[in-house]
């Protein structure tokens, strides 16, 4: 299995694949928010992705000045941004949309506070997604990503223009938090240090499967339970050290980047990219969670195959009980807002 860690470490990665001539398809992606602390170092990384040959930067305020200054990096993407009123031209032929818009926690909320301004915010993106570019594949990081994947997938229903093979939620930080946090405790480099992460992106509903990883062995008792938990609330950590001006944006930009060359490298016909990512989901959905994140394989056409999780251990099969039935509430408050609204 090719995955990003076995694949590269970031940054040098991107620099060296800056360079590299051998990209070997021609793709356009749109990031829609990109004025955010999110969108400039996710678009400033893209930027550096050869594989990307246009970038289109939407917001509603600045993308125009964010594209100004990302398109003198000398690599080869174009890049233009828009302002609010051209969104048509922004989404026209993106094979590839990143969603970062919305507004960010402040210390004391969780990610489900933000769902009254944010699920407006998606909805709208999503039905001019729709009209614009039906077919592109749509990664949403704006939260809670629980309720704005769902509620992105009703609006593309009911424009008759749903594919669930093509829309992702974007789980990545959770897979990078793990990586790092694992290696801080065990002394391994991170690059060799890849844990699978389930279930959703909020909370208790993040399940890192440590047993399956061969670094974590050993890793038990306190140390296991305080290592469970700081993954699960590694964005509360970045919330309370910005201290009211925002959460996670870099680490967030580096993680988009990275989950939107793997979902490239798989449209392009790379075999066994696999990721873990939110997406419409047969795993548990006689539970009735009907969207959960597990490792995908990205392909040509998006999803390509849903993995099953694997053999769990006793405390995993208990993370994974208490995320359920949140996830499951989280979800159908999505379909409640976009089908009522
Ligand atoms: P930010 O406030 O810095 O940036 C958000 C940007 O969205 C702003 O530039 C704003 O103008 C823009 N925006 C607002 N409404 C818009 C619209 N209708 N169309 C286009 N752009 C619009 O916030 P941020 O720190 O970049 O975070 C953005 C979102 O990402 C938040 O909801 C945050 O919770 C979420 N987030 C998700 C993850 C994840 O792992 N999935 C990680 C970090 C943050
Ligand atoms: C994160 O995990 O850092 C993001 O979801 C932002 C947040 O609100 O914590």
């Amino acid at each position: 299995t090719t995955t990003m860690f076995a694949r590269s470490t970031a940054a040098r990665t991107l620099a060296r694949r800056a360079f590299s001539s051998s990209a070997r398809a021609e793709r356009k992606v749109a990031v829609l928010g990109a004025g955010g602390g999110i969108g400039q170092p996710l678009s400033l990384l893209l930027k550096t992705d050869p594989m990307v040959t246009s970038l289109s930067l939407y917001d509603i305020r600045g993308a125009p000045g964010v594209a100004a200054d990302i398109s003198h990096v000398n690599t080869k993407a174009s890049c233009k941004g828009y302002e609010q009123a051209d969104i048509g031209s922004a989404l026209k032929g993106a094979e590839v949309v990143v969603i970062p818009a919305g507004v960010p926690r402040k210390p004391g909320m969780t990610r489900d506070d933000l769902f009254n301004t944010n699920a407006s915010i998606v909805r709208d993106l999503a039905k001019a997604c729709a009209e614009h570019c039906p077919k592109a594949m749509i990664c949403i990081i704006s939260n809670p990503v629980n309720s704005t994947v769902p509620i992105f997938a009703e609006v593309f229903k009911k424009a008759g223009v749903f594919d669930p093979k093509r829309l992702f939620g974007v789980t990545t930080l959770d897979v990078v938090r793990s990586s790092t946090f694992l290696s801080e405790i065990q002394g391994t480099d991170p690059k060799d240090t890849r844990v699978t992460v389930i279930g959703g992106h909020s909370g208790v509903t993040i399940v890192p499967l440590l047993s399956q990883t061969e670094v974590a062995k050993g890793v038990s008792g306190q140390a296991y339970k305080d290592l469970v938990k700081r993954i699960q609330f590694g964005g509360d950590e970045v919330v309370q050290a910005k201290a009211g001006t925002g959460s996670a944006t870099l680490s967030m930009g580096y993680a988009g980047a990275i989950f939107v060359n793997s979902l490239i490298r798989g449209m392009n016909g790379e075999k066994n990219v696999v990721e873990p990512t939110f997406v419409k989901s047969p795993l548990y959905e006689s539970e009735g969670v009907e969207y959960f994140s597990s490792n995908v394989e990205l392909g040509a056409n998006g999803v390509e195959k849903i993995h099953p999780v694997g053999q769990l251990s006793s405390e995993e099969q208990e993370l994974l009980n208490a995320c359920l039935p949140d996830l499951k509430k989280n979800i159908a408050k999505g379909v409640e807002f976009a089908t009522s609204s």
